[in-house]
């Protein structure tokens, strides 16, 4: 008697799994009607797309997504690309892909009261993400700038991050924006010493420590930092980026590894928009022991886990780079006030 009602209920349990789950359109595997095209790509169609380890998943996803009709799958790169159509007359012979098409209905014939998954993005499971902004936008695969998924350790645990996919050919990773709103005090509640925390790019409080940084740069790569600001009551604007060569490198050791206050001039570019005192008067950089305008980064008191942030760049008295929470905000002047809108960014590529 028990044994008949422990059966009934697991044929309940495992109905009512089946059935939840075919309204939701799970199970591709089953789906009878299902075709794929080796050799083959459909254009013009991409509504996204995101890494998939195997074509299965990719197919998987596109019976998730409920615009995607079709999908193309290229074995090298991994990358699957979501189609919202089934053109015919749009698919082309492409060698290393292959297209699958769901026989799912059309829009028009969907339900409008079918359940479906929240949108699906870049990455959006475990198995399904980029590398880093550079590799995705290296893959030819960027959307221009915004969020995306990146698992750049390989951990199984992907974070979205904001990638900026047009400045100086894009690919830049964004680890900080502080976009004022105040100036936040200070709290060292607000470290982070993983680098997944830059996922919460925007969050003006929160300071990324040098070693997270760090972490980053030898699990997902990057060769140069880019530093954006402006203050509107200065009204100018400083934009540069390390140069990508030794002279760049060392200024990235000194920022995440070991300071050592390296030589300004020739280790960074400026970038168009820049209209900064400071990029244009490397020369004069630094607060050495005592001794200023010695053509140096950073400031010699300062060899904190925030000196990415915090003096970055002085030249005294009247010009500085500084962004720590907690501490004065400083955009090509020495002034201890912001306002609302002005902003820092920092990047890394
Ligand atoms: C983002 O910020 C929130 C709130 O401060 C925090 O709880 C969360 O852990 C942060 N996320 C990461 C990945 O650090
Ligand atoms: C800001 O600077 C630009 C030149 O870089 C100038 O054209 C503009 O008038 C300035 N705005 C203010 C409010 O001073
Ligand atoms: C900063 O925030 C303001 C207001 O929220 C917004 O208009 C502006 O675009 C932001 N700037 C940046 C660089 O994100
Ligand atoms: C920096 O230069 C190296 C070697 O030339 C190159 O492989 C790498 O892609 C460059 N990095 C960036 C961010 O352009």
């Amino acid at each position: 008697m028990r044994i008949t009602l422990l059966f009934g209920w697991c044929f309940l349990v495992l109905f009512w799994f089946y059935t939840h789950n075919r309204v939701q359109g799970q199970c591709p595997a089953y789906s009878p009607k299902f075709v794929v095209q080796h050799g083959y790509r459909l254009y013009g169609h991409v509504i996204t797309w995101l890494y998939a380890e195997k074509e299965v998943l990719c197919r998987l996803k596109c019976n998730l997504e409920k615009r995607c009709l079709t999908f193309n799958y290229e074995e090298a790169t991994r990358v699957c690309e979501l189609n919202d159509a089934d053109d015919e007359k749009d698919l082309q012979e492409t060698q290393g892909f292959v297209y699958g098409d769901m026989k799912k209905k059309r829009k028009s014939e969907v339900a409008s009261t079918s359940t479906t998954p929240p949108t699906s993005r870049p990455g959006s499971s475990s198995l399904l993400a980029g590398h880093s902004c550079k590799k995705i936008k290296d893959l030819g695969d960027s959307r221009g700038d915004g969020e995306y998924w990146i698992d750049p350790g390989n951990t199984g645990q992907p974070f979205t991050v904001y990638c900026d996919m047009t400045t100086d050919g894009g690919g830049w990773t964004l680890i900080k924006r502080s976009n004022l709103t105040f100036i936040y005090r200070y709290s060292s509640e607000f470290d982070r010493n993983d680098y997944r925390a830059i996922s919460n790019y925007s969050d003006a409080r929160q300071n990324i420590l040098t070693t997270a940084i760090q972490d980053l740069r030898i699990t997902m790569g990057f060769d140069q930092l880019r530093y954006r600001c402006r203050k509107k009551r200065i009204n100018r604007t400083l934009h540069i980026m390390t140069i990508n060569d030794t002279a760049g490198y060392e200024v990235l050791d000194h920022l995440l590894v070991q300071p050592t206050w390296p030589t300004a001039c020739n280790s960074f570019e400026r970038l168009q928009d820049d209209t900064s005192i400071l990029a244009r008067n490397c020369i004069k950089w630094g607060d050495y022991f005592g001794n200023r305008e010695v053509n140096r980064w950073g400031k010699s008191s300062n060899k904190g886990r925030h000196r990415v942030y915090n003096y970055v760049i002085v030249l005294e008295p009247n010009h500085r780079l500084a962004f720590m929470s907690g501490g004065p905000h400083y955009c090509d002047d020495s002034l201890p006030f912001a306002s609302i809108g002005d902003f820092w960014e920092l990047y890394v590529r």
